[in-house]
């Protein structure tokens, strides 16, 4: 195991970082090649531990997967599904690897998964996506830990989300792209990484609008053939460097980032007295004078994102006065407020509210990283701290950050990896 030994800045980070690709948006679009017997040729791939995950999966149900790492291109052929089914080994390590049900239901009218298991930030239920399925005419059936899923024909339907869940309104896509008639989801996700699916599954052949919007309108097609996709930026890799900025009273530009999938990001950076200016050579984000400490509430897109709130804690526990942070998305996603105090942060948690004392200044220690958006958090405290700072279980962050050490030295942190 390894971990990761940061060492506090006295001046800001300073230089160009390369915002990679969404791991959030590929994904889905990943599982979605499992909708044609084409080849699909995805770009803008960050060489992440889920992306691996997700190409094993394909590969174990007969797809053929080439992951080209330093091009970061997945090439993916699945010319016919050998099993439309993946193994707690191959599937279980990755909640996304249920968005493969859609899928598998929308080309072959089954699909046989483990039920996702719970993780730290929550239990994470997939009632919301079995429900659409069911409504689309899919028996579903679970024991031992799997779902088993069949469809003779999949229908349209009228899909009322209880909670714009992300991956139900994913998984729904997925499996209505196919299906006879029109699906119609409403209450659904808005985030970008919705839009980029249906962006894909339109150059697939595929019938979709209100993307983007609380009601996505599906027809089913025939089939569907090969394409070409570029993935989007990844808001969250680009929010966790601005924080970084911010943290450190750095002045740095971010390359490849989306201004328009920062906006709740930027706007509550300006509250904070943050400086961001969209340049021709990317999205320049800077602190002159002190940080101000505010009132955050995370909410599904276009609110502020669930997985900057981490991020977000890091940057109050160092913004004298008081700041107020609501987490309304996940049941419990505050576990990085323990390690934090370790550091000297002052922080009290009640319930689904943080209410945050900004302090002088934090202190290295060791702590560990309790899931990915919660280690990104500790290495932005760590940049802010006095002295070192040892994270552990940085398996964690890996999952979701492409070389962020080494995108971090170059913008002149000390931060290097050891063995545990
Ligand atoms: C996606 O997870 C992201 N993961 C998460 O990012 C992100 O935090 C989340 O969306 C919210 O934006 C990927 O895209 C791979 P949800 P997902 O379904 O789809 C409840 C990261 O850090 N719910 O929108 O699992 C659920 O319990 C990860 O990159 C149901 O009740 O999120 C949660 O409270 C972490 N029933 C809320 O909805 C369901 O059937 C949001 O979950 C589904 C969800």
């Amino acid at each position: 195991m390894e971990k990761f030994v940061v060492t506090g800045m006295e001046n800001g980070l300073r230089g160009r970082v390369q915002i990679s690709g969404s791991k959030n948006a590929v994904l889905p679009i990943l599982a979605a090649c499992l909708l044609t017997q084409d080849i699909c040729e995805i770009r803008n791939v960050p060489p992440l531990l889920d992306v691996e995950h997700m190409a094993e999966l394909l590969c174990a149900m007969g797809a053929k997967v080439d992951f080209d790492k330093e091009k970061e291109i997945v090439t993916v052929q699945a010319e016919e599904i050998a099993q439309a089914e993946g193994n707690y080994e191959a599937a279980g390590k990755m909640r996304a690897s249920f968005l493969a049900a859609g899928a598998l239901l929308g080309r072959c009218g089954q699909a046989r998964l483990p039920l996702p298991g719970g993780c730290q930030i929550g239990s994470r239920p997939v009632d919301l996506h079995l429900k659409g399925f069911q409504i689309m005419g899919a028996k579903n059936r679970q024991e031992h830990g799997m779902v088993e899923l069949t469809a003779k024909n999949l229908k349209g339907g009228e899909i009322y989300l209880d909670f714009p869940s992300v991956g139900a309104t994913e998984n729904i896509m997925l499996a209505a792209v196919l299906a006879k008639g029109k699906t119609v989801i409403q209450n659904a996700a808005a985030e970008p990484e919705i839009s980029d699916l249906a962006d894909f599954l339109r150059k697939m052949g595929a019938e979709i609008e209100g993307d983007g919007t609380d009601t996505i309108t599906i027809t089913g097609v025939r089939e569907l053939h090969g394409a070409v996709h570029t993935v989007i930026p990844d808001r969250i890799e680009a929010g966790t460097f601005m924080t970084a900025a911010a943290i450190t009273g750095g002045d740095i530009l971010l390359e490849h980032a989306k201004e328009e999938h920062l906006k709740p990001v930027i706007a509550k950076l300006a509250e904070c007295n943050v400086k961001t200016e969209n340049t021709e050579d990317g999205l320049r984000v800077y602190r002159k004078g002190k940080l101000h400490p505010i009132q955050l509430k995370t909410m599904p897109y276009p609110g502020f994102p669930t997985d900057m709130q981490a991020q977000f804690m890091s940057l109050m526990a160092v913004a004298k006065g008081t700041s107020v942070i609501t987490e309304t998305v996940f049941e419990n996603r505050f576990m990085h407020a323990g390690e934090l105090q370790r550091m000297g942060a002052d922080i009290k948690i009640d319930s689904r509210s943080a209410v945050i004392e900004g302090v002088e200044g934090l202190t290295g220690a060791k702590v560990r990283a309790t899931d990915l958006r919660a280690g990104a958090a500790l290495i932005l405290s760590a940049l802010a701290a006095k002295g070192d700072t040892e994270i552990s279980d940085i398996y964690h962050i890996e999952r979701g950050y492409h070389q962020i050490d080494e995108k971090l030295r170059q913008l002149g942190a000390e931060i290097r990896r050891e063995e545990e």
